[in-house]
């Protein structure tokens, strides 16, 4: 048992059940000031105010180690991060120099860097290397309050590799305390040896790579990068159609660098999230409008890449869900502080405090299949908390930008 009191406001209150926030929905946040939270076990099993009778008896009866006092603190659920390539084998800071002398994202990945150069580099790190890479960034942003993430393969692009990535995650999921959730990307980029026979390599990802993934249960989503320059809309639309054969959902990378037809194809086969969407107009709203898909937004990659920013008010304005991720990876953002995609959620793409904590908790929970168990203060949900060094209210959160606001986490009913 922990029991937290004194918290100056608990923060993202769901008492409705609700999966999701649409539109004008992601502005409500409800909260409790000078307020309790007890866990059991892994789980929140109460909260309310300080003055409710229960409290002094929940006070008097729990011993002394097993309280925090959080005053002055904020307690919010922990970040759900639904979209991330965590798991490489090496940084890739030259072709951020290139970048910065002008070469694009799709120049640097014709030339063989981006994707590719992450994909030769995989060949030659060991499975244990990579696992402890791994472990110490999800340790890195465990502290910058991260509870639950989402881990893509994707930089294998052979049988054997894109294996080992997601044999790493499955290790990953047994021994990290975060809740984490696999997809398999083997359809990332299109290898050297494929250029001008993609469609073989879409064979090989439908033919070999999915039943291999499926027999050794490796993956909860299937994702595609379905974008210009990568796999086309007729390439997706076979490795989706495979992928859902052996009950994999569609968890898709769309909309990035052009009007790909990617969210079209992920609602389609009713993806559970389509990611990027800087290229949105109102056709993609419009079947976004009819579908259960998340429409995930990556801030840190249009950042990073000097990007166009996805229509994220737009679309919010026109009553869709949105949520955002930090797609942490070491081409296109290499940062999985969801502090930061909370920051940029409001400067870049006006959200309100409010939109941006629903943004990156509940809806990004659902972006990865877990809005049942996380990203709310909810009886019964993980206690995945954040608590915050002193502050005042939940907009300072995204207002003083660039430091640690975490002071400390709690992770499944643990103190980290
Ligand atoms: O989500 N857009 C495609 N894939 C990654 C980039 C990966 C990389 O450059 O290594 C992304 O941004
Ligand atoms: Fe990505």
């Amino acid at each position: 048992m922990l029991l937290l009191h004194s918290i100056k406001e608990l923060i993202g209150i769901e008492e409705d059940g609700r999966l999701l926030l649409r539109g004008k929905e992601m502005s409500e946040v409800q909260t409790i000031r000078e307020a309790f939270l007890l866990i059991e076990g892994d789980k929140i099993t109460d909260y309310g105010k300080m003055t409710a009778e229960r409290f002094s008896a929940l006070k008097a009866r729990i011993p002394a180690k097993d309280q925090i006092d959080a005053a002055g603190k904020l307690v919010m659920p922990a970040f759900c991060d639904s979209h991330t390539h965590l798991v490489y084998p090496a940084s890739r800071e030259i072709e951020y120099i290139d970048k910065i002398k002008g070469l694009s994202y799709e120049e640097i990945a014709k030339r063989g860097g981006g994707i590719l150069n992450s994909a030769r580099r995989m060949q030659e790190v060991s499975e244990d290397e990579l696992y402890q890479s791994a472990l110490e960034r999800l340790d890195e942003i465990t502290k910058m309050g991260t509870g639950a993430v989402e881990i893509k393969s994707g930089y294998g692009l052979t049988t054997e590799s894109e294996l080992k990535m997601l044999r790493v995650i499955k290790r990953l999921k047994a021994n990290s305390p975060l809740e984490i959730k696999s997809s398999f990307l083997g359809a990332h980029a299109v290898p050297m040896e494929y250029r001008g026979r993609q469609s073989d390599y879409v064979d090989l990802v439908i033919n070999e790579m999915i039943p291999m993934v499926a027999a050794e249960d490796l993956a909860d989503y299937i994702d595609v990068f379905c974008d210009k320059g990568f796999f086309t809309v007729e390439d997706t639309d076979r490795i989706l159609n495979a992928g859902m054969k052996y009950g994999l959902q569609p968890k898709i990378h769309a909309n990035e660098l052009d009007y790909s037809g990617g969210i079209q194809v992920g609602v389609k086969y009713n993806a559970i999230s389509v990611d990027h969407l800087e290229f949105t107009g109102d056709a993609e709203i419009e079947a976004l409008l009819n579908s259960d898909t998340m429409p995930t937004i990556l801030p840190g990659a249009a950042f990073f890449l000097n990007m166009v920013y996805a229509p994220a008010r737009k679309m919010i304005n026109a009553g869709l869900p949105v949520a955002m991720a930090s797609d942490f990876n070491p081409g296109s953002s290499p940062s999985g502080n969801m502090q930061l995609i909370l920051s940029m959620a409001s400067i870049l793409y006006r959200l309100t405090p409010e939109e941006g904590l629903n943004a990156c908790t509940l809806n990004s929970a659902y972006a990865m299949g877990i809005s049942d168990i996380a990203g709310s203060i909810t009886i019964g949900k993980l206690a995945n908390l954040l608590i915050t060094n002193p502050m005042d209210s939940l907009a300072y959160m995204p207002y003083y930008y660039g430091v640690n606001k975490v002071n400390q986490m709690i992770i499944k009913g643990k103190l980290q």
